[in-house]
């Protein structure tokens, strides 16, 4: 059989959709969150290996991992057992003018990687509404993000990816292999320092979690 052509149909890059000031007002928002809800450094199942990113959420329910639950969605912080922030109304609108979904997104991830962390090669799997795309925001540092087709041994397409850019994940690319292959450190001044010493990328990823209705 012939390779599909990558990336495939549903994926779009939307290059700096957010100008500066937009992207200054979300990161302000994520510092507002991360003092109700810490970054904090999860686990693989099973291994209990630390992820290379930290990470918190917005929304009703967060996506966590750690080493005896797995890969899960939750009500409330695994530290603080509070609720998560919700998620900002700048991001449900961008949900709504892109996802082409009739219900908005209950989930947020928001990942902070620092100027050596990466995310391996994955498949969004954990979310019922599969037929929901996935909105993701970067910004901050650059980075090297890798997508392939729906099989882990297929061939893979990659992009830097930009502060403001944002990209979808819709269709027959709602199940491609996706990962972060490295940051580029110091390619943006938008993190600020006392938050995010060492600066990197913070990328917002809204999903859909549960079916509509
Ligand atoms: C993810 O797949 O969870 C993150 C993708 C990204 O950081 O751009
Ligand atoms: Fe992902």
């Amino acid at each position: 059989m012939s390779e599909p052509v990558l990336p495939l149909p549903g994926f779009r890059l939307l290059p700096e959709h957010l100008n500066r000031t937009a992207q200054a007002a979300l990161i302000e928002t994520v510092v507002a969150a991360a003092k109700i809800a810490p970054f904090w450094r999860p686990a693989m199942p099973r291994s209990g290996q630390p992820l290379s990113v930290k990470m918190t959420n917005f929304g009703r329910l967060g996506w966590v991992t750690d080493k005896e639950g797995g890969y899960r969605y939750e009500p409330v912080h695994p530290l603080t057992g509070e609720p998560w922030p919700p998620i900002p109304p700048v991001l449900l609108d961008l949900w709504a003018q892109l996802s082409g979904y009739c219900a908005p997104p209950e989930a947020c991830l928001v990942n902070w990687y620092g100027p050596d962390s990466r995310m391996g090669l994955h498949v969004d799997w954990d979310e019922e509404a599969a037929d929901a795309a996935v909105v993701s925001v970067s910004l901050g540092d650059k980075a090297r993000f890798r997508v392939g087709g729906t099989t882990r041994r297929g061939k893979t397409a990659s992009m830097v990816l930009s502060s403001g850019d944002v990209v979808v994940l819709g269709g027959a690319a709602r199940r491609s292999y996706h990962g972060v292959d490295r940051i580029y450190p110091g390619t943006s001044t938008l993190l600020p320092d006392e938050v995010f010493p060492g600066g990197g990328r913070i990328n917002l990823t809204m999903r859909r979690v549960t079916l509509p209705g």
